[in-house]
């Protein structure tokens, strides 16, 4: 794939494993207030904005909440997930990603983040990653949720790409249509591997190589 020179990353549950941590902070924030919540319903919030979160939450609510109520339980939702973000380090990013990001910047791929959420930095501080990525674009910088292309599509504008020549890593399967929709080639880790809508799936985040190679 000589054409690819910029390789976009989702930052939670590619990179690292902070989707467990979203799931954990929403399950306590659902349980308080007595809504059904599971790891199936999980996996709808992957890729998906902080408040679309917790309006996929509340659809299993019988009581109804005002604007104000609604920020309330998404600000509490965030301040029990950076507790677990604190506890982050280095030792969080598995070898396999550690090395695969170093071995693309060693052969010259630009390497960016393209992630949903507003705690990316945060955890690229943590996580000592921030200086292996030429570009960040986040929950910060876009106004449309995957799949919508916007978050890929700053991500490749800030790499001075154009998106044909660059391919994105992703989780979810929200995340995968963003991809697609920003005519990007698409690789599918995790729960999205096997969903039949990425250009690739993969097992391991080392295993592009051989596909970038290809
Ligand atoms: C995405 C996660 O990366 O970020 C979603 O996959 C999450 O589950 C979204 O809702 C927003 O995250 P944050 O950190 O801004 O609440
Ligand atoms: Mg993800």
């Amino acid at each position: 794939m000589k054409h690819i020179k910029g390789v976009i990353f989702d930052l939670d549950g590619v990179i690292c494993h902070t989707d467990k941590y979203h799931y954990l902070s929403w399950k306590k924030v659902a349980d308080e207030l007595g809504i059904e919540f599971d790891e199936k319903i999980n996996n709808r919030l992957r890729g998906v904005s902080r408040m679309e979160s917790l309006e996929i939450i509340l659809e299993k609510s019988v009581k109804s909440y005002n604007d104000y109520e609604k920020n309330q339980i998404a600000e509490k939702k965030n301040s029990i997930y950076r507790q677990y973000l604190m506890t982050m380090t280095p030792n969080d990013i598995s070898r396999d990603v550690h090395d695969t990001l170093y071995l693309l910047r060693d052969k010259g791929y630009y390497l960016a983040i393209g992630s949903s959420s507003k705690n990316a930095k945060l955890i690229l501080e943590k996580t000592q990653l921030l200086n292996v990525f030429d570009a960040i674009s986040d929950g910060t910088n876009i106004t449309h949720s995957k799949p919508n292309p916007e978050v890929f599509l700053k991500a490749a504008e800030m790499l001075n790409l154009p998106p044909n020549n660059c391919m994105v890593v992703e989780d979810a399967i929200s995340g995968i249509i963003a991809g697609n929709n920003a005519k990007m080639i698409t690789i599918a880790i995790g729960d999205a591997n096997n969903s039949e809508v990425a250009t690739y799936n993969i097992e391991k985040l080392s295993d592009i190589i051989s596909i970038l190679e290809n």
